[in-house]
C-alpha cells in the first residue's frame, strides 16, 4: 500500500518523508488555503523532493477551464496528478487529460457508479471521501471495498486512493480491504507506529539497562 501525505504543510511533508513514509502527496485547495501559500509556488517546491505523484487540484467547473488549469498544474512537474472532481465535466477532463499522458485524481468519489465512470474515463487514482462518508452515518470503507470489488471484476487500472482517512483504524481497514493508496494526514500516520504495550516495554527494558548499567557506545 502507498502512503501519500494529504496535506500542503511543506514542513510536515519534509518530517514524514524522513521517515521513509511519503509515497506521494495531495492536496486541495482548502489544504493549499490552509498552508497560506500561493498554489502553484507551494506545489512546485513540493514536487521539488517528493518524486511521486503529487495531487494538485483544479479549481475551474467546467471541462475546457478544467483542462486549462490541468495543463498548467502538470507543467509545474512530470509528477503532478491533475486532480479534478468527479461531474460529468471533471469525467471529460479526466479523458482528455489522460489522453495528453498526464496522471488524474478524480476526487470527491463518494459512490461505487462513480468509481465505475473515472475508471472508464482513464483516471489514475480515483478518491473515495472515507470520512465524509461516516460524518453522515454511512461506512465509508463498504464504499472502498465496493470499487474494489467492481475494479477486479474489470480489470481496471485505475488505482483505489482512499482519502479523507480521519484514524489509524481507518488506515487499517482500507489496507485489509486492498485499497492502492491511502492519504492521510501525517499526523494519522505518525500514529500508527503508536502501541501501550510498545512503550510499556520500551520503558521495562531502558529501567533494566539502567538498573545493569548497560552502555553500547
Ligand atoms: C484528499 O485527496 C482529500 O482532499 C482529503 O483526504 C479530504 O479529507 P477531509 O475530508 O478530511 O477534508
Amino acid at each position: 500500500m502507498k502512503f501519500f501525505a494529504d496535506t500542503a504543510d511543506v514542513d510536515a511533508i519534509r518530517e514524514l518523508n524522513e521517515l521513509g513514509l511519503v509515497d506521494g502527496v495531495t492536496t486541495n485547495p482548502s489544504l493549499v488555503k490552509k498552508s497560506g501559500r500561493d498554489i502553484i509556488e507551494v506545489t512546485r517546491e513540493i514536487c521539488s523532493f517528493i518524486d511521486g505523484p503529487v495531487s494538485a487540484e483544479v479549481i475551474a467547473t467546467e471541462a475546457e477551464a478544467m483542462i486549462a488549469e490541468g495543463r498548467k498544474l502538470a507543467g509545474i512537474a512530470p509528477n503532478i496528478a491533475v486532480k479534478v472532481p468527479l461531474t460529468l465535466d471533471g469525467l471529460k477532463a479526466c479523458k482528455v487529460l489522460t489522453d495528453e499522458g498526464k496522471m488524474v485524481n478524480v476526487t470527491l468519489c463518494f459512490s461505487a457508479n462513480q468509481a465505475l465512470l473515472a475508471a472508464k474515463a482513464g483516471a489514475t487514482f480515483i478518491s473515495p471521501f472515507i470520512g465524509r462518508l461516516d460524518d453522515m452515518g454511512i461506512d465509508g470503507m463498504d464504499l472502498i471495498a465496493e470499487i474494489r470489488q467492481i475494479y477486479d471484476n474489470y480489470g481496471f487500472e485505475t488505482q483505489i486512493l482512499a482519502a479523507s482517512i480521519r484514524s489509524v483504524n481507518h488506515a487499517k481497514a482500507a489496507a485489509l480491504i486492498g485499497a492502492d493508496v491511502m492519504t492521510a494526514p501525517p499526523s494519522v500516520i505518525t500514529a500508527m507506529a503508536g502501541h501501550p504495550l510498545t512503550d510499556k516495554g520500551l520503558a521495562a527494558f531502558l529501567k533494566d539497562a539502567a538498573e545493569a548499567g548497560l552502555k553500547i557506545l
